[in-house]
């Protein structure tokens, strides 16, 4: 056995309530030691170890758990967003542009610009990021997205139904069947769970819940892009569906609100796509009120959210979505690790991973009180500096 100890820690945030004060937990001058990648016991800080490495009375938090990227794709739509922010709307079918991109690029290429977002991503502080295909949207180009992604992550997301693809056009239900069917087979090996775009543009209730009653009967989990443009039937539909997650949740009625509250399924917000599409942000607060689980993930894509930064979304949802820095912490963290229904990250508690961030700050406010300032001073995965872990 060969320990390690995170030494001289000045404030940490263990995620878990009953291990300190408030909600997140907190320890003041706090050590952890860990053990073959897992955290044995938090102590005071001078606990000893076979090996150390001194937080010199820095913050200290939870890795962040990315629930939701779209990380595997080629090409780029900056000049889309460009004419976005000089007025135009945004619109689901722009996932053409990458879908012709992602099917042009070797294996290698696709590889290498995931491994770079995903080392990107690492140096932001997330040490867990669920991939979701969905830029391949036919059966060879999906397949190789999933097994592409599964080198970065146990979390993979099969995601055919993003898009009515090129040669389907107007035989939307043909397309669906072949994700039930073929797709889905090809999938299945590579993919942790099943995903659909429920979306004027994209996919309706009826075909998300043929995809997802199918994923789920090939023992995939459900999520579901759901009330990202405009209200609609995603949420409870989700709900129904017993998803993990439902994501965007940035057009929601009280009557969503209830269905989410009543349910297990995570409110998955995604605020960094509203900041780039220019919609309103989701009222998290009623979320949050009514007893709804919350979380917030950063969305990297092309299209709608090119960011790795978590610290972003946590400023905004301080910021715009009205919740307080102690909950935004908690859902880039814990929560995202409920939106993937894990219980082994998120939280530095003793059985967990340690996955931590180690901030240039006294505090976790930081991050929302110093926007846009790159805090992350080392991101460590399983106790080891990440950088050296990248793939
Ligand atoms: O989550 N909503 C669907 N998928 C992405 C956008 C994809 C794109 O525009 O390329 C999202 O925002």
């Amino acid at each position: 056995m060969m320990t390690t100890v995170v030494d001289h820690i000045g404030l940490l945030v263990t995620g878990d309530a009953s291990l300190g004060e408030g909600p997140l937990g907190l320890l003041r001058n706090a050590a952890i030691v860990i053990d073959d990648g897992i955290v044995i016991s938090l102590e005071r800080a001078g606990a000893a170890a076979d090996q150390r490495i001194d937080a010199g009375g820095r913050c200290v938090i939870p890795g962040f758990v990315d629930s939701h990227t779209h990380l595997v794709f080629a090409g780029d739509r900056g000049d889309e967003f460009a004419a976005r922010m000089a007025g135009a709307a945004y619109a689901a079918g722009g996932i053409r542009t990458t879908v012709d991109a992602t099917r042009a690029a070797t294996d290698d290429q696709l590889t290498a610009l995931t491994a770079g977002r995903r080392e990107e991503a690492l140096r932001a502080g997330i040490t867990t990021v669920e991939i979701k295909s969905g830029y391949g949207l036919d059966t060879y180009h999906e397949e190789r997205c999933l097994e592409i992604a599964s080198s970065f992550t146990t979390d993979t997301t099969f995601l055919g139904a993003h898009l009515v693809p090129p040669g389907f056009e107007g035989r939307a239900d043909d397309y669906v069947h072949l994700v039930c069917t073929d797709m889905l087979a090809a999938a299945r090996p590579h993919a942790r769970w099943i995903d659909a775009f429920c979306e004027t543009g994209a996919f309706d209730a009826d075909q998300c819940r043929a995809v997802l009653t199918a994923g789920k009967a090939a023992g995939l989990g459900a999520r579901l892009h759901a009330n990202q443009l405009g209200p609609g039937p995603g949420v409870q539909l989700a709900v129904e569906l017993g998803c993990a997650s439902a994501d965007h949740c940035t057009h929601l009625t009280g009557a969503d609100i209830d269905a989410l509250a009543g349910s297990d399924t995570v409110a998955t917000f995604l605020p960094a796509a509203d900041f780039c599409t220019r919609q309103p942000y989701p009222d998290a607060r009623r979320v949050i009120d009514a007893g709804a689980s919350v979380a917030l993930a950063t969305n990297c894509n092309p299209g709608t959210s090119y960011t790795t930064s978590m610290s972003f979304c946590i400023a905004l949802a301080v910021r715009e979505m009205h919740m307080t820095i102690d909950e935004a912490i908690a859902a880039a963290t814990s929560g995202g690790a409920g939106a993937l229904r894990r219980t082994d990250v998120g939280r530095l508690s003793p059985g967990c991973r340690a996955d931590m961030v180690m901030l240039d700050a006294p505090s976790y406010t930081h991050l929302v009180y110093r926007p846009g300032v790159p805090l992350i001073a080392a991101t460590l995965v399983g106790g080891v500096p990440a950088m050296t872990l990248a793939r």
